[in-house]
Parts: C-alpha cells; structure tokens; sequence
C-alpha cells in the first residue's frame, strides 16, 4: 500500500444534538473531552471509583508494552456490580431483562429475580465440580439463561467462553479444547426461523469429536418438556439416545433445586473474566482474554455515556451474547448500569419482515442499537414494516460492526429515528473490549457514515504505513492510512489465550509505539473519523488505494441498489481491478442498461478510477454469521480460484448461485 490512502468519497451533512438532547445527556459539555487528554489515567479511575470494589486499588496502571494491568492491588466482582449492587441498592423489583422468544413467550426477570437465579445456576456449576479459574463453555440461545449464566460463571470466579449458537460442532470442539474448558453448559434448542435447532445434539457431536477437558455438560430447558407442541412442531426428547448418564445435567435437577444465595467470590481486578474467540480474516481462532477490572470500567462507563443511559430507558442491543457486542453492552455494561433491557431469541423476519419495529412498540424499547447489516436489510424490505408500527418511544439509535454507508445511515435517521433521534456510530473490536471511536450524543454533532471522534481518554489516531502520525492535528488537512490507539485503555485484550507470540504479532509489531487495529480510516478537516474496513479489503488499483466500503457506499447511493460488495481483482495493467456485486431492489430490473447506469453512477460520485470493471447482479452475497462480507470468497470466486472455507457462512447456498451468476455475467 502507499503511503495515505486515499479518500474518496465525501460528505458535507451535519446534524447537531437537539438543544433538548442536550440539556439531559450524561455528557453535555465539551469539557471531558480535554479533561480526560490531560489525565487519561485519572479520567479512567474516575469511572472505576463508580463500582463497588472489595479492596480499592493501589495502582492505576502499568504499562509494560504490550502488556497492561489496570487498577492493580484492587478486588471485586463483576456480577456483583452487574447484580447485587442494585438490589442492594432498592432497585430489586426493576426489570432487568424482557426475554422475548422468538415464538413469542415473553419472560421478564427483576433484578432480584436475576440475582436469585443467577446464585442457583453459580451453585448448579459449583455443584459440578466448577470453582474458580475452571473455564465454562457457553452453547446457548440468546435469551435471559445466557445472560445469567455468564454472570453465574463470573460470580464464582470462572471464565466463560461463549461459542455463539450458530456454530457448528467442530467450532465447538476447536474452542472447548483451545480454551481447556471443564464444562459446556447448552439447551435442548432454541428458535430460529420458526424451526427448532436442536443445540444439545450439535454439543452431543462436538462431545464425540472430542473434547478432552470437559467433564460435564448443563443442559437446560428452553423448548419445552419433550413432546410439547409450539406452533406445530415437537419439542426433542434429548433425554434420550445421546444422553450420557455422569457426564450430562439437567438444569431441571441441579439448578431449579439449588439454593438461592451464593457469596460472590473476590475476584482479583486482574483476573480473568472471560475469553472470546474471535475469527479474525486467516487462520485458526484466536481467544480474546479480558479481565475484570478494566473492562467492566470500560464497558461500563461507555455504556453510560454513549447511550446516555436514564432509569426510565428501555434498551434493545440486537447482538447476540456470542458476539462481544453482547458481552459488553447486553451483559456486562447495561447491567452494570441497572438497566432495563429486551433480550429477543429469533430472526427478524419471524413471523413477518416487521419483527423488530413490534418489538420496539410492544416493550416501549427507547435506545436501540444495532448493525449496518440488518440496516440495510430493513431497508431492502421496505419502509412499510417500520411505517406500520409505533416507534415513537425510540430516543437514541446506534450502530456497529463495520462501516455505516451514509445513506443507510439516512434511512435509519428518518425511517427509524423520525429525525429526532441522534444516532452513535460506534466503532470498536472484540479485542478494545469496549466502543473507542464515537459521538457522545449530547455534545458531538454527527456526519452520516463517520463514527465522529474518540471516545474521552482513547489516545486513537492515523498513522501512515511508515508509523508518522498523520492525524495528530486536526489542522485543517484531511488524512487517510492506518487506525491505531497510541496508549493502553482498561477494557483492552490482555493477550489470546495460550498464544502470546501471536498478541505480540498481530497487534504490536507493526509500529512501535501504538496497536495496530487493521482498520484503515480517514480523518477529516474537523477531525472526525471514517473508518473505511480491514485494511485486507483496501484496493490497489492504477496506483490508487481505494477502500472496498467507498464503492460499495456510492453503489448503493443509486436507487436501484439495495445492498453491494466489492473487491479488487488481480489485474495484469491495473494491479487491482474494481469487482462489484449487486443487488437490485424490489421493482428493478437487472439489466445491461442498469449496469451501465450503475457504473456511471459510481464514476460521478468518486471519479473514473472507482469506476467498477465488472458488475455483476445478485440476489445475496456471502456474509459470515455476525454480518460481515466475505469478501475472501467473493474474490475467490472473481478470479476463478476452488473456493476456500465456507464453514463461517450464514447461508452457504449463496456461494453456489453466486459463481453461476458471475460466470453468466462476469466481463
Ligand atoms: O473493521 C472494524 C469493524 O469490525 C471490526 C471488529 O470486529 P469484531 O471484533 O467482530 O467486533 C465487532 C463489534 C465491535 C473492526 O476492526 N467495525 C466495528 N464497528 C465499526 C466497524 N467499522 C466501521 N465502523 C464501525 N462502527
């Protein structure tokens, strides 16, 4: 890559917060910004002071790059903080958590109710043989059980691993046996798309695969009893065949008879609270550690500030506990806040494409926070589903895990938000724990598609491929290269598991003095930030880099198109070659004229350069299960190659119908 990358598109709209915003946000004044600049360690102790600590720390922070240790000496709990606290504090009978199944049972579940729960499931692993330091596996569906049985695993000190619901058994094995885990803790199924996955089946596999280190596997009822009926289909008998009499549990027997109280154990700040693995674009799995301490500071006072969060608030974060997303802003940060969340089971188009917009009304749900993927989605289905419903309760709209084209970001600002909705767009990694770049909604105006500035105290900036800093300043000039964060924050990775060559590798050998994130991203004259994908996903075309999320970004800025995704092809002349797949939206043709058009479209809005080679028209692109494209695979497929893997698909039909399409279509 050369030096800065360039930039290409721009956008001149701005919208400030609302005077009335402002005038109740946890944040209004401009002033953190430069207090937190001036004692970054400070600011951060500042927001550690707002938990309950057994023992207070000694030190703050110490930096041994790349390794960091925050609010050393300290001793506390994180699902006491998430928990207790409240209970304690006369907040007992709030909800904490609206479990809304997919088939549409509602459950609710207080604050007290969560703890009493929560210290039966602790004593169910306790009574298994799980104690402190022993890591649990996680194979659940996304509903209050999980929620409450990764802060039952922080209560007594074990580290859960959650392996995300969609996974298959071989991701089950790889990562119990990565991670040693002593328990896997599932349920018979869960819901999706009106079908029952059987997800005790999938461990029973992974079990037979081989997985050396657990002992014992929680099973708990989610489905109903076997052979109850729900919307004509039959719960599964998994007591029966694959059951293993010692090594499986019903939670029936070991948690719903289990005493309610169970002492939280004092934890170090430094210990291990859980590890994540996360895919990352080549090789195998790498299992993110976070620690207590730091990253319920970090979780906890982003929560606070970015989604402003007030008693009154009902919060919706879309993701699933099997992403980081919802370690940290479903679990551990929400709750650390005492607030009222909605928990939904299933797929959005379940019984119709008006699923979230009925959740929203039905449970009042006045913060939402959600994905560019599913944005898009909503946008493919039509205003009509959101129009049909009551979202008048909404307040505040987020966004996450990969760049927001700004008209996507448009269409959430009118269709979903009533324009009265500030929107943070919030870029942040499995690995920084917590949300680094984003508007603080009551101070920061916003640009459809930038997530704006760094959060108070995050040391990120633009480093060219050399390491100079490109964005220290915001003198005016805009800056485009490598997104890094020049000093250590407290909801950071403290390495991946068993691998510390690879910490070192992948985060710190690039430059010197800073991470190194992936992420390529802009500056602007005002010193926002736009951040433009992995740095893998940036094309080298004629000399130019141009950035994958630019194109598909002025694609879909032409009516006809829904969504897009791009990738360089090999090209002897250029290096690179621009490759676009697109699909149209409802009540357009896919023609020859219409490609035509599409490209011209994209010439104007970034210049000839941009300008795809091929574009080809499709009906969905390969995405992986947390919504990212994969663009591996859609390059494997433009440059003819034997597709690589496709076990991470969400729906591994795509691919088949895609290089028919490409072979019909490509030039
Ligand atoms: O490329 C960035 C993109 O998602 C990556 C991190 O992925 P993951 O660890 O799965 O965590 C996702 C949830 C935090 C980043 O390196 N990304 C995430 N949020 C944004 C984003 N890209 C642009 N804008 C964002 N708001």
């Amino acid at each position: 890559m050369s030096e800065t990358i360039e930039t290409l598109l721009t956008e001149t709209r701005q919208f400030k917060p609302s005077a009335e915003f402002t005038s109740t946000a946890n944040a209004s004044s401009e002033d953190i910004y430069a207090q937190a600049e001036a004692d970054p360690e400070g600011w951060w102790a500042s927001w550690a002071e707002k938990l309950d600590w057994y023992k207070k720390w000694d030190t703050v922070l110490e930096w041994n790059r790349p390794f960091a240790k925050w609010f050393i000496g300290g001793k506390l709990n994180a699902c006491y903080n998430c928990v207790d606290r409240h209970v304690s504090a006369g907040m007992g009978d709030k909800i904490a958590l609206i479990g809304d199944g997919e088939p549409g049972d509602i459950r609710n579940f207080t604050y007290s109710q969560v703890k009493d729960r929560v210290s039966q499931i602790s004593n169910g692993l306790k009574a298994m043989g799980i104690g402190k330091g022993d890591i649990v596996c996680l194979y659940m569906p996304m509903g209050p059980e999980l929620a409450m049985t990764m802060l039952a695993c922080a209560r007594i000190g074990a580290p859960h691993s959650v392996i995300f619901g969609g996974f298959t058994a071989e991701s089950i094995a790889d990562r119990a046996n990565d991670c040693g885990a002593k328990a896997i803790v599932t349920s018979d199924g869960t819901w999706r798309r009106g079908k029952i996955v059987e997800l005790k089946k999938i461990v029973d596999q992974a079990m037979e695969l081989g997985c050396h280190t657990v002992k014992n596997v929680l099973v708990f009822e989610r489905v109903g009893a076997p052979g109850t009926e729900t919307n004509g289909q039959a719960a599964p008998d998994y007591n029966q065949g694959t059951w293993v009499e010692g090594r499986d549990e019903r939670a029936a027997d070991v948690v719903d008879t289990a005493s309610t109280d169970c002492p939280c154990e004092e934890m170090d700040a430094e210990d291990l609270l859980f590890i994540l693995y996360t895919s990352g674009s080549t090789g195998k799995p790498k299992g993110i550690m976070h620690t207590t301490g730091g990253y319920l500071t970090g979780v906890s006072a982003t929560s606070k500030l970015v989604f402003d969060f007030k008693d009154t608030d009902v919060f919706w974060c879309t993701a699933d506990c099997g992403w980081i997303t919802g370690h940290s802003y479903v679990v551990y940060g929400p709750m650390s806040n005492c607030v009222t969340q909605v928990m939904y089971e299933g797929a959005p188009d379940t019984p119709g494409k008006d699923r979230f917009w009925k959740i929203i009304e039905q449970h009042g749900v006045s913060v939402l926070y959600t994905a560019p993927t599913a944005i898009r989605t909503f946008m493919k289905w039509g205003e009509e589903y959101p129009n049909g419903c009551d979202l008048s309760s909404l307040r505040l709209l987020g966004s996450v895990g990969e760049p927001i084209n700004p008209e996507a970001w448009m269409w959430y600002h009118k269709v979903i938000g009533n324009e009265k909705c500030p929107i943070v767009d919030t870029w942040w990694q499995t690995e920084t724990g917590g949300i680094m770049i984003t508007p603080l909604p009551g101070i920061v105006s916003t640009k459809p598609g930038s997530a704006t500035r760094p959060f108070p105290g995050v040391g990120a900036t633009i480093y060219s491929e050399e390491g100079v800093d490109l964005g220290a300043n915001s003198d005016g000039k805009e800056a485009g290269g490598l997104l890094v964060l020049k000093r250590p924050w407290p909801s950071m990775l403290r390495g991946i598991w068993g691998d510390e060559d690879r910490y070192r590798d992948v985060y710190w050998s690039k430059f010197d003095d800073a991470y190194f994130a992936g992420d390529g991203a802009k500056r602007d004259a005002d010193g926002f930030f736009w951040l433009l994908g992995r740095v893998d996903d940036i094309m080298l075309v004629s000399g130019h880099n141009i950035s994958t999320m630019e194109v598909e970004s002025a694609l879909v800025d032409h009516p006809a198109v829904a969504e897009a995704a791009v990738i360089g092809k090999q090209h002897e002349v250029k290096g690179q070659a621009i490759a676009a797949f697109v699909i149209v939206k409802a009540g357009y043709e896919a023609t020859d004229e219409l490609r035509k058009e599409i490209r011209m479209h994209v010439g104007q809005k970034i210049g000839p350069v941009a300008r795809p080679d091929d574009l080809i028209f499709t009906a969905d692109v390969p995405k992986t299960r947390s919504g990212k494209i994969m663009r591996r695979l859609l390059r494997d497929i433009a440059e003819g190659r034997v597709l690589g893997d496709t076990t991470t698909l969400a729906d591994p039909n795509v691919v088949a119908s895609l290089q028919t399409e490409h072979d019909k279509e490509g030039q």
